[in-house]
């Protein structure tokens, strides 16, 4: 008899690769369509369950959540290495996420609509999709599944979560604390996949109607793909996509302000984020004096060990500080590099000055500051997604806008001046779908639209209230009681009037 074959996949600390978090079962595309399958039988019996009963259970998850915060973002740290205090930001907006939606559970509105007719009433109700297929990314392990599994399961639905193979323990113990919080297993189930077999799963599950609704946060490239494949199933896919987010530097701007937030936009969670700042947009009157202060601060700020005080630790795993790599050969004889005391990995013998622990032990690198980008540059289009920030100058406010715009991808965008004209110009011109004013371009709240357009999404948004939308239909309901057919737009009372009055 042949063996099947169980192939593992361990999650390594990009601190210390030394240290395996987890080894876990690969899921194949067939183990897959059989989680759809559970999750779908599962489904009905959830769904019965009256809303404010499962606003309860999420109420539960948000305490277990707040009770074991620091023990999830210690394992947020050392399995994808974003410094400690983000972790807690991570971990705090499942938090947010739960106190969000446990209210919803006693509101999930419908309305009451007046109807044409005498003796008839019109209502809508919000029905639940099915079964959802999240996947979801490394970057944000615990916050970014959150906004897709708790709104899921509130509106009555059933989960297949795939997340990123580089945080399969965070996804364990997320799953661990939504079970114990009450979700019943079959409800919610977690499988950690390869691309390749989840694509070929999510196929499986939707040629078997198993999957009524994909969420996916991760690339553009593969976010076509998968919009593209849920489409010929006339389903729409909830995708957040990649961004190169522009930060324009206005002349009036607090440049204090500015450079705090460029510094946490560029190199927070060492660029990982879908929101990280791509091309800084500098105007040409103080160009050469923000990049200096730009280009000081981050070589002066401590890289390394992620439970230190530092700006930023290693990269999620090895994929993609290759990734980071192969972003630098894009620099051009008419670009300059500031940042660092060198560039790509920083090993012994490409040293970063001041850095904090053992470079060699994990996947660190340099953070890289690329100024003299213009708009034909391959990094101006790329979204580079590492501790790489391009710089750029501008003479007017409507070329900075054209420069935030036109390389196609409209996640997140922001602004430093203090002229309201420049605010409301710049909030009408961009086409991002989330806009910061004297802000960073990442750190967005919990509770407003989270999404983009272009190549950054195809318009779906979550989080808050707008997130229902994604996981709920609307059905509408006619009652008529007048004890005849009354036909709508044919037998409606004609209400005598002059139409040739005139005073
Ligand atoms: C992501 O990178 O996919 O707005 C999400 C932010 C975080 C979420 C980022 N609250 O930067």
């Amino acid at each position: 008899m042949k063996e099947a074959l169980v192939s593992t996949i361990k999650s390594l600390n990009p601190t210390n690769l030394s240290d395996v978090v987890i080894e876990t079962k690969l899921a194949t595309a067939d183990d897959i369509a059989a989680a759809a399958r559970r999750a779908k039988a599962a489904q009905k019996s959830w769904a019965k369950m009256p809303a404010p009963a499962r606003g309860r259970v999420i109420a539960n998850a948000g305490r277990l959540f707040e009770n074991n915060k620091e023990a999830l973002s210690k394992l947020v740290t050392r399995e994808m290495g974003k410094v400690y205090r983000e972790a807690l930001g991570d971990v705090q907006e499942v938090i947010d996420t739960c106190d969000f939606f446990l209210g919803e559970g006693r509101r999930m509105y419908g309305q009451t609509v007046p109807s044409e007719m005498p003796n008839k009433n019109l209502f809508t109700f919000r029905m639940p999709v099915g079964t959802a297929l999240i996947i979801t990314a490394g970057n944000f392990p615990a916050a970014v599944p959150s906004w897709y599994i708790i709104p899921a399961l509130l509106t009555g639905n059933s989960v297949v979560w795939k997340p990123s193979e580089f945080t399969p323990a965070v996804a364990e113990a997320m799953t661990a604390i939504f079970h114990a919080a009450g979700v019943p297993k079959d409800v919610l189930i977690t499988v950690v996949a390869e691309g390749k077999e989840t694509f070929e799963g999510m196929v499986k599950g939707l040629d078997e109607g198993t999957i009524n609704k994909v969420g996916f946060t991760g690339s553009t490239e593969v976010g076509r793909l998968i919009g593209a494949k849920v489409g010929e199933y006339i389903q729409s896919a909830c995708l957040e996509l990649g961004g190169k987010n522009p930060m324009v530097i206005m002349p009036d701007a607090d440049l204090d302000l500015a450079l705090d937030g460029a510094l946490f936009a560029g190199f927070g969670t060492a660029g990982q984020r879908c929101t990280s700042l791509g091309t800084l947009w500098i105007h040409d009157s103080i160009y050469d004096k923000f990049l200096k202060m730009y280009a000081d601060k981050v070589a002066s700020s401590k890289v390394g060990d992620p439970m230190q005080d530092v700006l930023f630790g290693p990269m999620i795993g090895e994929k993609y500080a290759e990734t980071h790599e192969h972003n630098l050969k894009m620099i051009q004889s008419h670009h300059t590099v500031h940042g660092s005391t060198g560039m790509g990995r920083i090993t012994k013998e490409n040293p970063r000055e001041g850095f904090v622990g053992d470079p060699q032990a994990g996947v660190f690198v340099h953070p890289t500051i690329v100024a003299g980008i213009k708009k034909d540059d391959e990094l101006y289009y790329t979204e580079t997604f590492g501790p790489l920030v391009t710089v750029g100058r501008f003479k007017t406010l409507e070329e900075a806008i054209d420069l935030g715009n036109d390389h196609g991808f409209g996640l997140s965008a922001a602004i430093y001046t203090s002229d309201p004209k420049a605010v409301w110009t710049f909030r009408e011109g961009i086409s991002a779908g989330m806009i910061s004013i004297n802000n960073s371009t990442s750190g967005a709240e919990a509770h407003l639209p989270f999404g983009g357009n272009g190549n950054s999404g195809n318009g779906s948004r979550q989080s808050g209230i707008w997130v229902l939308d994604q996981f709920t239909r609307w059905q509408s309901l006619n009652w008529d009681w007048s004890g005849k057919l009354q036909k709508a737009q044919m037998d409606n009372e004609e209400v005598p009037h002059n139409p040739d009055f005139k005073i």
